[in-house]
């Protein structure tokens, strides 16, 4: 299917200066057009002195989303910028220098939602190409058949080092911009930030939210 968005088979897409009424449906209309539901969030904080960890969108479902989008009301006082990994990048990475990282099974365990995870591969081919899934390390993950030799902490040590040679966009979005992720090559991150930050957050395809 032909869509206007992501056309080249880029990883994210920045939109600029859409009206702060029409950031919703804007994001349900792109949301609509490149998958079938649209589940919508608001995240509203008033400073968080600690960053997020960098993951992928739902990575402790079975079925991640394939697509979400990010929107900025009112950006923080300070920090709270979005960064994206490449995970292609990631992928590539590992497969070169540590192969023996691609028999690690990784389990992710949802933070609020009992019962749900995820068993898979730490490097998985969505979407035609090989990529990082990953969530940084986190008491709700399991890393199982390391490589003999590398421990826990040196395999996420690792694995930051990864992370840190795949950054593909760093920015704090501003009043009237949308970025639209394909949230099966990439990974993200929202850094440490102060002061009220207002951001929407739209899933599409969210396996946590089946459309009845
Ligand atoms: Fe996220």
């Amino acid at each position: 299917m032909n869509t206007p968005y992501l056309p080249n088979g880029e990883h994210f897409q920045v939109f600029q200066g859409i009206p702060i009424n029409e950031m919703s449906p804007t994001m349900h209309e792109i949301g609509k057009s490149i998958g079938t539901t649209t589940f919508e969030l608001g995240l509203i904080g008033y400073g968080d002195p600690e960053p997020v960890r960098i993951h992928s969108e739902s990575v402790y479902h079975p079925e991640m989303c394939p697509y979400f989008m990010l929107a900025c009301v009112k950006p923080a006082e300070d920090g709270g910028d979005t960064i994206v990994y490449d995970g292609v990048k990631a992928a590539r990475i590992i497969t070169e220098e540590q192969p023996d990282l691609l028999n690690v099974r990784m389990v992710y365990h949802a933070e609020h939602y009992d019962d749900t995870k995820a068993v898979v591969p730490l490097v998985r081919n969505l979407g035609g190409e090989d990529s990082l899934t990953f969530r940084q390390k986190f008491y709700l993950n399991e890393v199982h058949h390391l490589p003999e030799g590398m421990s826990e902490d040196g395999f996420y040590e690792y694995m930051d080092s990864v992370l840190d040679r795949s950054v593909e966009f760093h920015a704090t979005l501003q009043p009237g911009e949308i970025i639209l992720i394909n949230n099966y090559k990439t990974l993200h991150v929202r850094t440490a930030y102060t002061g009220l930050r207002k951001i929407i957050r739209v899933r599409v395809d969210d396996p946590a939210y089946v459309a009845i």
